[in-house]
């Protein structure tokens, strides 16, 4: 089996061609970095009359490659590693046009972005940006249907204001669109773990209009989820109403009511190797949801709650026995919190759990920083510095890859012995 690659040890190609749309790149190079990807840059001459190599080459940290006989002392070995195709993970073109994607599905290389994209090994994912004349041409939809047919993938184009003024089909995704597709290509073909990781709130309706909720952002799930992603590994999101932004290069799943966080995990919770259930699942929720509005006039009046299921006491113990680790969290109040949060790991059957204190304003809900705890079902307490949630986040996946190590050399030992014996 191969070795467990990180994104940061991957590199994406990005080909830029003669869009106006050639100014998202800037943005697609900045998000494919901050997860450690190499994004070597290669652009068409059009396209250099619209962005400055200069500008993708500072983003990216290397040389960007415009031509196919590079003036010989500017030429660079990683260049010759592109034009073989052989050195990307992945080829995405951003903006493509109609050029471009004509020219692979016609098999001509006559520039250095055609040959590199010709002699490419791996996927490649066009994000095509033309004038909605042009995408519905025949020509260039026989042109994609082609290279689909041949294993190519597209992302968009997307209806919407174009640059001629005109509306229409054809505008380029939005960078973040472009870059989530290429990182769930990417992800798709390491050797990650499943990680299920629940997030935000939930909330749970009073009557049509009005809900029960509590503060939970949903930053720090989604933080794990980044550094999980990160790390290599393939993740599903399974969030309440996020007060943050969603990760990109994530399977996200949403939910509101608790119940449906409960079905949604019992669905998929077997596929998982890990599961970290960071959701402020309500505990309570209204016993006689309204269907209508409930009118006001009256001066008061009562609203009874009902116990919600607690998932993860049901879906731990059956993970437990299948070798599976589950992480749960624990937000406390006061003294004696390391105490009930070691309770409640026990109680519910859990590798680890994430003591966080809500009393500290730097661990409170919506802020960027975070000082847990980690208790382990050996008894072993961890206390963490004050951290920001991106890197309490990596701590957490660090935490859940060693108690997965551990479990599966468990397993592997348990079958060596039995097939002695039998
Ligand atoms: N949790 C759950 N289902 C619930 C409530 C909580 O799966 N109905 C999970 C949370 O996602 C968290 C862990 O259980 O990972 C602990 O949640 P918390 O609310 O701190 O603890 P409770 O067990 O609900 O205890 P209490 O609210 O009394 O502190």
């Amino acid at each position: 089996m191969a070795a467990r690659r990180t994104l940061a040890e991957c590199t994406v190609g990005l080909g830029v061609t003669g869009s106006i749309a050639a100014y998202k790149s800037a943005a697609i190079v900045r998000l494919l970095t901050k997860s450690g990807i190499r994004v070597p840059v290669i652009m068409t001459r059009a396209a250099t009359r619209l962005i400055s190599p200069d500008t993708l080459a500072t983003l990216s940290g290397l040389p960007v490659a415009t031509e196919i006989f590079p003036p010989r002392s500017g030429s660079s070995p990683e260049m010759a590693h592109l034009e073989t195709g052989q050195s990307v993970d992945l080829m995405l073109v951003a903006p493509a046009t109609a050029n471009i994607i004509g020219k692979v599905a016609a098999g001509i290389a006559d520039d250095l972005l055609s040959t590199a994209i010709m002699a490419c090994n791996q996927p490649v994912l066009f994000a095509p940006a033309m004038n909605e004349r042009m995408w519905t041409n025949p020509i260039v939809q026989r042109n994609v249907a082609t290279l689909q047919e041949r294993g190519y993938q597209f992302v968009g184009p997307e209806e919407g204001e174009l640059a001629c003024r005109e509306a229409g089909t054809g505008r380029m995704v939005a960078p973040e669109t472009a870059v989530d597709r290429a990182l769930q290509i990417l992800l798709s073909r390491l050797e990650g773990l499943r990680i299920l990781i629940t997030t935000g709130p939930t909330e749970e309706p009073v009557d049509a209009v009005r809900v029960l909720a509590n503060r939970s952002s949903g930053k720090m799930g989604v933080r794990i989820a980044e550094a999980a992603r990160d790390r290599g590994h393939r993740v599903t999101l399974v969030a309440g109403p996020l007060h943050c932004a969603a990760p990109l290069g994530v399977e996200r799943i949403d939910v509101t009511t608790a119940a449906e966080m409960q079905r949604v995990l019992e669905e998929t919770e077997a596929g998982a190797e890990i599961l970290i259930m960071a959701a402020a699942v309500a505990d309570y929720r209204p016993a006689h949801p309204e269907q209508g509005k409930i009118r006001s006039g009256a001066q008061q009046w009562d609203l009874r709650l009902t116990r919600n299921p607690d998932i993860l006491a049901r879906i731990a113990p059956p993970r437990a026995e299948r070798g599976a680790v589950t992480i749960g969290f624990a937000l406390e109040v006061g003294e004696g919190g390391e105490e009930r949060a070691m309770q409640k790991l026990k109680s519910k059957g859990l590798d680890m759990i994430v003591l966080n204190d809500a009393t500290r304003p730097d661990s409170a809900f919506g802020a960027e920083t975070t000082q847990p705890a980690f208790l382990f079902a050996d008894g072993r307490i961890e206390h963490l510095p004050l951290l920001s949630k991106a890197d309490a986040g990596l701590a957490v996946i660090e935490g859940a890859e060693v108690l997965h190590g551990l479990k599966s050399n468990k397993a592997a030992k348990g079958v060596g012995t039995s097939a002695k014996t039998s």
